[in-house]
């Protein structure tokens, strides 16, 4: 069911991204005070003022919203849009959260990529690694669907490899691997829901403007 147009409602992704989003919101002149309130289980803010509602959500829920127009906007990480391929409007390369998509292992996993082994790939991101392995590389392999800590795959023996985000390195460093190939960069993205880019264009293309703004005085 879609919400009236009294609102902008905009989805932001939980963790690392959601403070990094809001403080460029603030930079671009959209506030949300009510949800900087320490310890609060609330779980909607609304800014009566500009008639802005947010909420935070599961990384991979958020393009969800934006597609069923739950939330008219969205901001979440662009490993999460290619895994889900959800229809939205991708509008603004937001230029944090930038990390890299990678297949990850041993120094001895090197030579099954090389030649085209038939490998076990563990992941986050099962869609992504078979873009990559069975499109790009054209190599057969088996993916297995993990839910984090997907760093113990080639530990425990589960795989050979991995394909994981790489931010620093250091997770992978302290697990004796390493990025043995990158599949693509990767940085947080907002997303906008299609009928709403129709029905409050005005809305969201000022919103997109002042965000961009904001990003280039940074
Ligand atoms: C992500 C990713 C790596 C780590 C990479 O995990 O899956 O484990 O960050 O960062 P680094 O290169 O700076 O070490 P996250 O913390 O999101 O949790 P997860 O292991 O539950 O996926």
């Amino acid at each position: 069911m879609r919400q009236d147009h009294e609102y902008l409602t905009i989805a932001l992704t939980k963790g690392r991204l959601a403070s990094q989003t809001l403080a460029l919101l603030e930079k671009a002149g959209y506030y949300c005070d009510e949800m900087k309130e320490e310890g609060t289980r609330k779980l909607i803010f609304t800014n009566e003022e500009q008639k802005l509602r947010f909420f935070l959500a599961k990384g991979p829920d958020v393009p969800t919203y934006v597609e069923y127009g739950a939330a008219d906007l969205g901001v979440v990480g662009s490993d999460i849009i290619l895994e889900e391929n959800r229809r939205a409007y991708e509008v603004l390369d937001l230029g944090f959260g930038k990390c890299r998509m990678c297949v990850c292992g041993p120094e001895a996993a090197k030579p099954l990529l090389q030649h085209h082994e038939m490998i076990r790939v563990a992941s986050k991101y099962p869609e992504i690694a078979r873009e990559y392995f069975h499109n790009k590389k054209h190599q057969t392999v088996d993916i297995i669907k993990l839910n984090g800590s997907v760093e113990l795959g080639p530990i425990v023996g589960l795989s050979d490899v991995i394909v994981d985000i790489v931010e620093t390195g250091g997770t992978l460093k302290a697990n004796g691997m390493g990025a043995l190939e990158t599949i693509c960069e990767l940085s947080a993205r907002m997303i906008v829901n299609q009928v709403s880019m129709q029905m409050q264009t005005r809305r969201i293309r000022d919103m997109i403007a002042d965000v961009r703004k904001a990003m280039q005085e940074a």
